[in-house]
């Protein structure tokens, strides 16, 4: 039986009693007006593992009741199991979602499972919790563009985000290596962009390639699909669009696109290899009509305030040797190629206002100067985040010395294709949003954080699952908790939790990195990574 104490992430506030709530047959569903996300949610997911019927009707059983109560915060939600009856409040209808997450966890690792096993008697402990997040934004990026991760996977990712209650999905949709959203008047987009024709395996030093093709998009169909799965499950979609720079592929697609008067672009392909591509965006009024035109049909499909336009990684060597692009600089009388980028980030960031979005980009997009209403994540470490709420900016803590998940989880000879610093579990239960720095009124702009899954040396849906969990639970206690300062956390209690967490991971098949190191199919012996050997974040 699942104590209170195993709930991940931490509740608030929870006491608990030495009683059971038994569900059975006769337990009835019962949902008030503004309850029917989590009505649905809770008949279809708990009535699939459980074979009970959860009628909308007191059955006489005992009911599980849904309210909404305005006293608690929006996300936040209140849970009463007594021996007589459920009742969960929530603030808003993501607050009762969020706490319909913690009656699953409450019911036992088999209620993750989507058939009933056989005699399993249903229970929930008597408990009273109160509970609600630290940060709005608490989100996860998933880059589909090194390696597509096809819709169903991305489906469940939105079920795993749910059980963590993450709410932001940053969907990291175009690079160098491949371009994932349809759309209708730049077909060659996804025609020509989405595949590559080979992929390096392992890292960029790596001699070892999988000489087969490689690809795959989202119709704009599939799109709107993942956006409602989401929104069923109080999850925004927040899609990326990554400009001026990681866009070979779509300059592969519109060789115009690219810089023609010092490379032939008209020889580029969908690039088969990892880093930072040299073939950047063309600052012209064609490139501007271009991607305002993907940008119009993006907006379409993805309701979000905030839009990313990446803006991070753009090598200047191009435009350097390009009469258009000086022409450019010229004209606008811009001091030099770093101002060429802040007058493409900033004529976004005008063009998104002007249709009531929010521009978010990569913390280079402060580089330039931004309009009021941009946000910025936070990646190159925190100086970013602190310079961005300094300005007056809403922050996205994401820093790649604390939550970039494709750096490797131990320092050990079988971690599977070792990518950067070694991050353990422990590291990122200790990583801490708010950088101690920001005054009480500058913290208010850290929105929340997230972590980020790149995936060059992610092929397939297994190697996703290895790399974000067990992590990515740590990282939900992180952004969803109250938790003590990094040195005062409690890991061993943590890691006590977890071992409830892992059963629950297991029922959802998920195919995390074991407390004990990788399983033998879970290694790749031989196939070069990047490690990076340097001292841990902040020590
Ligand atoms: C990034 O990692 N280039 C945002």
């Amino acid at each position: 039986m699942t104590e209170v104490t195993d709930v991940i992430p931490l509740p608030q506030h929870a006491t608990s009693q030495d009683a059971y709530f038994d569900l059975g047959p006769d337990t009835g569903l019962v949902a008030d007006d503004g309850a029917g996300r989590t009505e649905r949610w809770l008949r279809a997911t708990l009535g699939a593992a459980t074979g009970l019927p959860l009628a909308p009707a007191t059955g006489g059983g005992g009911d599980i009741r849904l309210s909404l109560d305005g006293g608690l915060a929006t996300e936040g939600y209140r849970l009463d199991i007594a021996p007589t009856g459920v009742h969960l409040a929530g603030g808003g209808p993501a607050g009762l979602f969020w706490g319909a997450q913690t009656l699953r966890q409450l019911l036992g690792p088999d209620a993750f499972r989507r058939a009933p096993l056989p005699g399993r008697r249903w229970r929930l402990p008597a408990v009273r919790i109160q509970d609600a997040p630290r940060f709005g934004w608490r989100g996860l990026m998933l880059d589909v563009a090194r390696h597509f991760m096809p819709k169903e996977g991305v489906l469940r990712y939105l079920d795993l985000m749910a059980a963590h209650k993450l709410n932001v999905l940053h969907f990291h949709l175009t690079d160098d290596q491949g371009w994932r959203v349809e759309i209708k008047r730049h077909p060659r987009l996804t025609e020509h962009g989405s595949w590559r024709s080979r992929t390096k395996f392992g890292h960029r030093a790596s001699p070892l390639w999988e000489d087969k093709p490689h690809g795959g998009y989202y119709t704009q169909d599939d799109i709107r699909e993942i956006v409602a799965y989401a929104a069923e499950r109080h999850i925004t979609v927040v899609p990326e669009i990554d400009v001026p720079g990681h866009s070979q592929a779509a300059i592969a697609a519109y060789p115009e696109l690219g810089n023609t008067d010092v490379v032939d672009t008209t020889a580029l392909a969908v690039w088969d290899t990892w880093g930072i591509s040299p073939n950047v965006l063309a600052p012209t009024d064609n490139t501007l009509r271009f991607y305002e035109g993907v940008f119009e049909e993006l907006l379409e499909l993805f309701p979000s305030e905030f839009v990313h336009i990446g803006g991070d990684e753009c090598p200047k060597d191009q435009w350097r040797r390009s009469a258009t692009a000086q022409a450019r600089i010229e004209e606008f009388a811009l001091a030099d190629e770093d101002g060429l980028q802040a007058w493409f980030i900033q004529h976004f960031d005008t063009w998104l206002a002007a249709r009531g979005r929010r521009l978010i980009g990569w913390d280079e997009i402060l580089e330039g100067g931004l309009a009021k209403g941009a946000a910025v994540s936070s990646w190159r470490g925190y100086a970013g985040g602190i310079a961005a709420a300094r300005a007056g900016h809403d922050v996205v803590m994401c820093p790649e010395q604390q939550v970039y998940l494709d750096h490797r989880q131990h320092a050990g000879e079988d971690e599977p294709v070792p990518i950067g610093f070694v991050r353990t579990l422990e590291d990122v239960y200790r990583f801490e949003p708010v950088p101690a720095e920001l005054t009480p009124k500058e913290a208010e702009h850290v929105i929340g954080t997230q972590a980020n899954v790149w995936t060059e040396v992610m092929e397939d849906q297994q190697r996703v699952d290895y790399q974000t969990f067990p992590r990515l639970a740590a990282f939900a206690e992180v952004s969803w908790s109250a938790l003590p300062a990094p040195d005062e956390r409690d890991f061993d209690a943590f890691e006590r939790r977890m071992a409830a967490h892992y059963r629950r991971l297991d029922a959802l098949g998920v195919a995390y990195r074991p407390p004990g190191g990788p399983l033998p199919w879970q290694r790749r012996p031989g196939v070069l990574g990047r490690p990076i050997d340097g001292p841990p974040p902040n020590k």
